[in-house]
């Protein structure tokens, strides 16, 4: 990606990408979002929930759109709940795949886009292992044109923290009274930062991040959380934990003993259990390596609601994709 520029790097969502209170122009990252706005995108997606439920699930709301994913990074749930997120509002759908496309034979990431914008898209999600990316790209793209950010390196997953949000209120409606721990490899997390943002705009009085010091970022505490090596001790009566999956791929050298050690230290295996609050629940946002950082057991239990995490993000997406579309 020859055009683009590292000092575009962890550079906020500006105002101006907020058109309304109820429309945005693009959806790069949550933590300027108002807590109004995203309260209303919950609102909306409930309404949307009942759409994947009926005989003919689909609504009318973005016929004639045309959405792109643009993934330059693997993925499987959020590419797929994109594309059915995009199908289920009757928008015309297109998977570029990267590994196949011309930028592979040497054209820049500005020249795809332009020829992109000449076949007039409206909407492009966009996956990219740089930070800053999607933000790069919206822009450099046309005024028309709404950019999505599927996950932008160590920097933001906002739709997952969204979706996140979402499955913790349908337990806990009440996001004042609870505490939410997250578990893992926070330093290359885009998933926890962007849920660190929201869970702190919706005025969580007690957010938890607990991981071997290595992966806990220095400074953490600015964020408005609580560090914790011992897991034990951080996931005590909390109501809601969030794994992480080790990011191998953006680790440059060796973060962890080994899996084994790590799973004994921060893995949730079933005795843990009984630490976290009678009502607790555990969640991850995938992919799950079993054994390294949660058991079979508590992925597969009846306190684990990973699998309502990914049917919910389709009606967060859903959501999402009819506030940025452009009128
Ligand atoms: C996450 C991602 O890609 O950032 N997964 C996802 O979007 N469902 C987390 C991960 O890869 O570990």
């Amino acid at each position: 990606m020859s055009d683009y520029k590292d000092t575009d790097l962890d550079q906020n969502i500006k105002k101006s990408d907020i058109v309304s209170q109820k429309h945005l122009r693009h959806f790069l990252d949550i933590e300027d979002l108002p807590k109004s706005l995203i309260l209303d995108i919950l609102d909306l997606a409930e309404s949307f929930a009942g759409v994947s439920g009926q005989p003919v699930k689909k609504v009318p709301l973005l016929r004639g759109k045309t959405i792109v994913n643009l993934f330059f990074e693997a993925s499987t749930r959020t590419r797929t709940t994109f594309e059915l997120a995009a199908k289920r509002l009757s928008a015309d759908f297109l998977n570029i795949n990267i590994d196949y496309s011309a930028t592979k034979k040497g054209e820049t990431l500005l020249d795809t886009l332009r020829n992109l914008e000449a076949m007039h898209c409206d909407m492009f999600i966009v996956r990219h292992p740089s930070s800053g990316a999607a933000k790069f790209i919206s822009k450099n793209v046309s005024q028309n044109i709404s950019i999505i950010n599927a996950g932008d390196g160590r920097h933001a997953h906002p739709t997952q923290a969204m979706l996140d949000i979402f499955t913790i209120r349908k337990y806990f409606p009440d996001f004042k009274k609870i505490k939410v721990a997250i578990v893992g490899d926070i330093l290359h997390s885009r998933v926890a930062r962007s849920l660190m943002h929201a869970l702190r705009i919706l005025e969580v009085p007690d957010i938890r991040v607990i991981g071997p010091q290595t992966l806990l970022p220095k400074g953490i505490e600015y964020m408005g959380v609580t560090p914790y090596v011992d897991m034990d001790k951080g996931i005590k009566d909390c109501d809601v934990v969030i794994m992480l999956r080790l990011q191998n791929e953006r680790m440059n050298s060796s973060f962890i003993p080994d899996e084994h050690e790590y799973y004994n230290l921060y893995g949730f295996s079933p005795k843990r259990l009984d630490l976290i609050s009678k009502k607790g629940i555990v969640m991850h946002p995938g992919p799950v390596n079993r054994g390294v950082e949660i058991s079979s057991e508590v992925a597969d239990g009846n306190r684990s609601v990973i699998l309502q995490q990914v049917s919910n993000g389709i009606a967060v997406r859903m959501a999402i994709l009819s506030l940025s579309m452009q009128p």
